[in-house]
């Protein structure tokens, strides 16, 4: 049976690191408290104006690439998760696509909003492409600019603090190789939690959903994505319930690892190396914790980059890799929570 690998890693961040310290200085919150509450000590912001969710992208998928020993033309599909992608529409993928100069190939492209289980999904539908025998050769990102899109007074702290910057790139190629590659990959979501943590502006809502007034004109047609009101009152920045996506979170990252270890016979003892996204150091210790794993069998790198979503993943497994801490044959898990809610785990031989 065809299986796929991940043939190829490569990942960026931008260079300007923001500590804990210096958001203090425009926003009431302290390093104490961040460290304390979340393990992050810092992240990195991108350029503005010069960088941008595509740029990370691109930079990370020519790593990958490299790594991959391929030819960027030998790609034959993208796939991009973010969700704070360059443009309203269209997605990222086709912008990824022109900047790594191959849009001669004509290639498909698909962007996932799946928020901080973007990658994992997006590995999930390449796996499947793969296993059709459709495409051979998928490069899947998870990029994100959040710096872009943050409410940097006070009243969004709960949420700001806690995000960065950077993007990650996979090779996923078909091999016929026995025992290597995705065993599976797992997929979930409830809706009742969408509004839970989100950003629901610019939007085509229209506040069917609640009664908050938007400050929508008063005329039966006339453009409303987004209104000044929404600017006024913050209502275009990033929203969450931070102890009641935390408490989600640690009940569905067992139950999701729990599946791909049932569907392959496995246990937590057959895991050489869990990968988390990268939400909270408190949520990847529970977890932790729950499977027996040593610390040296779990990636955390939130310290350095804070959470960067549909990124998390593939930065925390690109660096796993550069580090030496994935051998060929080696079990690797990968778990997300996040927004939606959507959940999800991807089971692999390297
Ligand atoms: O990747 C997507 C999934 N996301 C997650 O998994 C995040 C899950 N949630 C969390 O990690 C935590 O809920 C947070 C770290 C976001 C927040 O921690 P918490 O212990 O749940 O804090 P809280 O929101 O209940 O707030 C506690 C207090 C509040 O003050 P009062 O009302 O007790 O006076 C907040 O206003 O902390 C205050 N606060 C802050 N103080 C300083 C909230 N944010 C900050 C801040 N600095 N940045």
């Amino acid at each position: 049976m065809k299986r796929a690998i991940i043939s190829g890693m490569g990942m960026y961040v931008p260079e300007q690191v923001v500590t804990n310290d210096d958001l203090a200085t425009v926003m009431d919150t302290s390093d104490e408290w961040i460290r304390e509450r979340t393990g992050i000590e810092e992240r990195r912001y991108g350029a503005r104006q010069k960088e941008s969710t595509v740029s990370f992208a691109t930079i990370a998928s020519e790593r990958a690439i490299e790594d991959a020993g391929i030819d960027k033309e030998d790609i034959d599909f993208i796939i991009f998760a973010t969700l704070s992608s360059d443009y309203y529409f269209p997605g990222c993928g086709v912008l990824l696509q022109r900047e790594l100069g191959i849009q001669k190939t004509e290639i498909g492209a698909l962007d996932v909003r799946n928020q901080c289980s973007g990658f994992v999904y997006a590995l999930s539908v390449a796996d499947q492409f793969i296993k059709t025998g459709m495409y051979k050769r998928i490069l899947v990102v998870g990029s994100e600019m959040h710096s872009m899109g943050l409410d940097f007074s006070t009243r969004g702290r709960g949420v700001t603090v806690i995000f960065g910057d950077g993007a990650g790139a996979a090779i996923v190629e078909a091999t016929e190789e026995e025992g290597r590659g995705i065993l599976s990959t797992h997929l979930h979501s409830n809706g009742d939690g969408a509004e839970q943590l989100c950003m629901i502006n610019p939007g085509a809502h229209g506040g069917r959903y609640d009664d908050v007034d938007y400050g929508y004109p008063d005329a039966t047609f006339g453009s409303s994505f987004i209104t000044q009101k929404m600017i006024d009152s913050g209502l275009n920045f990033p929203y969450m319930n931070g102890q009641l996506v935390f408490k989600t979170a640690v009940k569905k990252f067992p139950e999701v690892i729990g599946e791909a270890l049932k569907t392959n016979g496995m246990s937590p003892e057959d895991i050489d190396i869990f990968v988390p996204h990268q939400a909270n150091l408190r949520i990847s210790q529970f977890v932790q914790r729950l499977l027996k794993l040593r610390d040296d069998q779990v990636v955390n790198n939130i310290q350095k980059y804070g959470n960067t979503t549909a990124a998390s993943i593939p930065i925390a497994l690109c660096e796993a890799k550069q580090a030496g801490r994935i051998s060929k044959g080696d079990v690797v898990c990968l778990a997300a929570f996040g927004s939606g809610f959507t959940w999800a785990s991807a089971l692999m031989r390297w």
